[in-house]
């Protein structure tokens, strides 16, 4: 498979279990349907899904808080990409990308966000790429953040003028 054809659409309730699906498949951070839900709730514009040929293949869940910023001075709402996944089969297609693209755009645009940030391991070399290429950096780690000890970075970025690659 070369080229996908995909679009994007915010998460609906009849999504949760293939959301859920893909991921416990894709990481190892799992939640309760309660807390796909609640972000659901009280972020739907900013929780989304890709679909490919009416099947969902990946999402992002993202939530909005108020805290000290780590690019941007001050006490700001910030966007949290609290998770974000595509299907092994489809990935490398610009999917990610998208999805990251959309739910920074909702958090800026509708939710008045300043600034993005989320957590990665270490390891991750592929989803930092991502962070990077969408102007992400590495602004803190976070020593034995995950369950099994591995090390997360924060990476964060303005979200004062694009949503798009800087
Ligand atoms: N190795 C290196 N860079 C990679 C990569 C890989 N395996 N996969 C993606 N990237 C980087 C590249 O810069 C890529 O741009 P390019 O294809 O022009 O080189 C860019 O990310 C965008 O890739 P894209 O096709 O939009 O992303 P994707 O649909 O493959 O999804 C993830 C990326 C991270 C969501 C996907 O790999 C995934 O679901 N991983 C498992 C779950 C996960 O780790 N989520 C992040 C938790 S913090």
């Amino acid at each position: 498979m070369i080229n996908v054809e995909f679009t994007l659409r915010k998460f609906e309730p009849r999504d949760l279990d293939i959301v859920m699906y893909i991921n416990r498949t894709t990481l190892p951070e799992n939640y309760t349907s309660r807390f796909f839900m609640e972000h659901h709730e009280r972020f739907p514009e900013a929780f989304l899904v890709a679909e490919v040929e009416g099947n969902v293949v990946g999402y992002v869940m993202s939530r909005v808080e108020l805290g000290l910023g780590c690019t941007v001075k001050g006490i700001i709402k910030k966007g949290h990409i609290v998770s974000i996944a595509v299907l092994p089969d489809y990935r490398r297609r610009g999917i990610g990308s998208k999805l990251l693209e959309q739910a920074m755009e909702a958090l800026k645009d509708i939710y008045g966000c300043k600034e993005v940030y989320l957590e990665v391991r270490v390891s991750n070399n592929p989803a930092i790429s991502l962070y990077e290429k969408y102007g992400f950096r590495k602004v803190k780690i976070i020593r034995g953040y995950y369950l099994d000890g591995e090390d997360a970075y924060i990476m964060a970025r303005p979200l004062i003028f694009t949503a798009k690659p800087i």
